[in-house]
């Protein structure tokens, strides 16, 4: 994770960490763990990548560098081959377009966030968001994708992404590559 961080901050690439497996196999364990702001020996990889992308935008030298850095975050949910902003309760079924720029999502809010704890709290909103019923939960795990995206501005006005992809898709290319019945 630190190398990938480390190349989106000091090289504005754009990098992305990905989840993929079978229901229940921890994938969202993993990745989320628990977002308490206590318990930071159980937080998953999103937590513990926020806290080393600011904690890398601290370490950038010019004292007044961190202040003109961006952190930007949306989240996302692929659910039934629709795209949810869990930030937004305003947008669903979200388009995907390609630009002369790349891949853009239509319409996704990105929301400012200044620190660590400013970056959780809203991840928190968005799984709250995310969350139903535990048959429904059941349902929904094995048909559905989060993306958590990070897009960091350095002080020349670059702009990179680090993705952090939690899917289903093991499940998703064994239902592709089944046979017609
Ligand atoms: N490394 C682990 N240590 C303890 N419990 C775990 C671990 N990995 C997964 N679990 C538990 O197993 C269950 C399934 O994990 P989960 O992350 O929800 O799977 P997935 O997201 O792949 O469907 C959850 O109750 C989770 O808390
Ligand atoms: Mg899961």
């Amino acid at each position: 994770m630190t190398d990938i961080v480390d190349s989106v901050i000091r090289k504005a690439n754009n990098g992305t960490i990905m989840s993929y497996g079978q229901t229940s196999s921890g994938k969202t364990h993993t990745l989320f763990g628990n977002l308490s702001k206590d318990n930071h020996l159980d937080w998953g990889l999103v937590p513990r990548t926020i806290s080393y992308v600011y904690q890398e935008i601290q370490s950038q030298g010019d004292p007044h560098g961190a202040a003109k850095w961006k952190v930007r975050l949306s989240l996302i949910e692929v659910y039934n081959e629709q795209i949810r902003d869990l930030l937004s309760s305003s947008t669903t079924n979200l388009s995907v377009l390609q630009t002369s720029e790349g891949i853009h999502i239509q319409g996704l809010t990105a929301h400012h966030a200044n620190n660590t704890q400013e970056c959780l709290d809203r991840v928190k909103q968005g799984m709250e968001n995310r969350s139903t019923g535990s048959t429904a939960m059941n349902e929904r795990s094995s048909r559905s994708h989060c993306v958590v995206m990070l897009s960091v501005t350095d002080p020349a006005g670059k702009e990179s992404k680090l993705c952090l992809v939690v899917s289903d898709a093991i499940i998703i290319c064994a239902e592709c590559c089944r046979k017609p019945t």
